[in-house]
């Protein structure tokens, strides 16, 4: 199907939709209206229907929309119909912490390697995956077919390393270190920032706070 170009705001909200579609399939859901979507997602029914009709609608007038088919389109649209090779640069608290979580891997996301400069967690096994010496990074990369490097190192190497992976053929960087990569345009950088969601936390909790007063 010819697709026009999806704005990033609708694909912020595609995983969304995914998921409660998922739930929909598990519960033997076949077919769901925009109305019925909408109250569960509490998201307005028109919202549902402008995203969804970016990439056609896959809705019918007095169907709905086929739960299986939708979920389905929105695999193939995220990518996610296939599998992504992926590394991790950082092996410590929080490099292990991803490497240990099993289920990215159900969504095609495969870590293959993780690396480290510390000698001492070189050989170490993370749900089977080995920890190597960032020495052999480059390699791997081109052994392996990578196409993601997740970054958890300390920012004062980040940039060396995201610079590092990419010139060795990674498409993407999922940036965990605090700093702004700035790579060619070409380069898919996706920053995840939790101190940052946390912030957002504390901001609501001021302002429900002085609501109170
Ligand atoms: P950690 O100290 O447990 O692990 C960092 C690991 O990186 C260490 O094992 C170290 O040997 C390794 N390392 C350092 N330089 C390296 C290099 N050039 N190549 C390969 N490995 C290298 O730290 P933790 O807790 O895992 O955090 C990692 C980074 O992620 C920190 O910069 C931290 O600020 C950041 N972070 C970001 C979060 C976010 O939401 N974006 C949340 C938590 C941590």
């Amino acid at each position: 199907m010819e697709r026009k170009e999806i704005s990033q705001a609708v694909v912020k909200r595609l995983p969304r939709y995914y998921r409660y579609l998922g739930e929909l399939m598990e519960s033997g859901v076949e077919r769901i209206s925009s109305n019925e979507l909408s109250e569960r997602m509490k998201v307005t029914a028109s919202q549902i229907r402008q995203d969804l009709n970016n990439f056609g609608g896959f809705g019918q007038q007095g169907y709905g929309y086929n739960v299986k088919y939708l979920y389905t389109e929105i695999a193939k649209i995220l990518g996610i119909d296939q599998n992504h090779n992926m590394i991790i640069i950082g092996a410590g608290n929080l490099g292990q912490a991803i490497a240990n979580y099993a289920n990215f891997e159900k969504r095609g996301f495969v870590v293959k390697g993780l690396f480290d400069v510390n000698p001492r967690l070189e050989g170490v096994t993370v749900r089977g995956i080995e920890i190597r010496n960032i020495d052999c990074m480059p390699e791997f990369i081109k052994e392996h077919n990578i196409e993601i490097a997740a970054l958890t190192i300390p920012k004062a190497k980040a940039i060396e390393m995201a610079e590092q992976a990419v010139a060795c053929g990674v498409k993407a960087i999922w940036n965990f270190a605090h700093t702004d990569l700035n790579l060619s345009p070409e380069i898919i950088v996706e920053n995840v920032h939790l101190s940052e969601s946390l912030m957002r936390i504390s901001y609501n909790i001021a302002k429900m706070e002085r609501n109170n007063k």
